[in-house]
C-alpha cells in the first residue's frame, strides 16, 4: 500500500460500528480493532490504514482541518455544518431522514411565529425560509422529541430513522425535510496527496456498500 498511513475518522457509535465492518470486508480492516473497548486509535501498522472513534458530529472538523485524511459523516451533519471537505461517496448505510415532527394532531397557527426545537439550526432555517415562515429556533442537543411533549416548541426538526421514538412519545411526521446517508467525506489537501490509496478505498467501499 502506497502513501504512508491514511487517517480515518469514523462515526462513534451504531453507524461507525456497521462503517467498520463495511472497511473491514472491503479488506481494509485494522488488525488490533477490539470490540467494546474504550481505546480511540486502531490500526496505522502494516495495512496502512489508522482509525479513530470521534463523535459523529465532530468527523467533518477533523476532516475539514487534516486531523483525518478521509471520515464518514452523515449527510444531516453535511448539511448542517456545511464544511469544506470533498464528498467522495455515498456508502447508502445510515440511512433515515431529517423531518419536521410535533404532536399527533397539531396545526400550525400561521399568524404565529413558530417554535422549533433541534440540533439542526441550519436545517431548519433553511427549510422554513424556503416557505418564508418565520420561526423561533430552540437549539438543543439530544433528547428533541421532549420539546413539544413539555410545550418548549410547537415542533421539532429531527432525524427519523425507524419512527420508533415518535411513536412511543405520541409525536408524528408533519413534513420530509432531507433523505439522510453516510457519506465518506475527505481532506481536500489531503486527498490531493493520498489519492490513488483514497481512491482505491473508495472503488472498494463502492463495491460492499452495493451488496450489502
Ligand atoms: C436519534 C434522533 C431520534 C432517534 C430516531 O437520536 O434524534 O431521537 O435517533 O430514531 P428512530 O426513528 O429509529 O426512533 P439519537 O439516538 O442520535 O440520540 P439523541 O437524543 O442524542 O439525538
Amino acid at each position: 500500500m502506497n502513501g504512508g498511513v491514511l487517517n480515518v475518522a469514523l462515526p462513534k457509535g451504531r453507524l461507525g460500528e456497521k462503517v467498520y465492518s463495511l472497511f473491514e470486508s472491503a479488506g481494509f480492516g485494522a488488525p488490533d480493532m477490539e470490540k467494546n473497548s474504550r481505546k480511540l486509535i486502531f490500526g496505522g501498522g502494516e495495512n496502512g490504514l489508522r482509525f479513530f472513534w470521534v463523535k459523529p458530529s465532530d468527523v467533518a472538523i477533523y476532516v475539514e482541518r487534516g486531523a483525518a485524511d478521509v471520515g464518514v459523516a452523515g449527510r444531516d451533519i453535511l448539511l448542517e455544518y456545511e464544511p469544506d471537505v470533498y464528498e467522495l461517496l455515498d456508502l447508502k448505510t445510515g440511512v433515515c431522514r431529517v423531518a419536521v415532527a410535533a404532536k399527533k394532531g397539531f396545526r400550525d397557527d400561521k399568524r404565529r411565529t413558530l417554535k422549533v426545537a433541534t440540533k439542526f439550526a441550519r436545517i431548519a432555517q433553511e427549510y422554513y425560509n424556503a416557505q418564508g415562515r418565520e420561526i423561533d429556533i430552540i437549539k438543543l442537543n439530544g433528547s428533541i422529541e421532549l420539546a413539544p411533549i413539555l410545550g418548549l416548541s410547537d415542533v421539532i426538526v429531527d432525524i427519523v430513522e425507524t419512527g420508533t421514538t415518535l411513536k412511543e412519545n405520541d409525536l408524528e411526521v408533519v413534513a420530509e425535510v432531507a433523505p439522510v446517508s453516510a457519506r465518506l467525506i475527505a481532506n481536500k489537501a489531503n486527498y490531493g496527496f493520498k489519492r490513488e490509496l483514497i481512491n482505491d478505498i473508495c472503488r472498494s467501499l463502492a463495491e460492499r456498500s452495493v451488496r450489502e
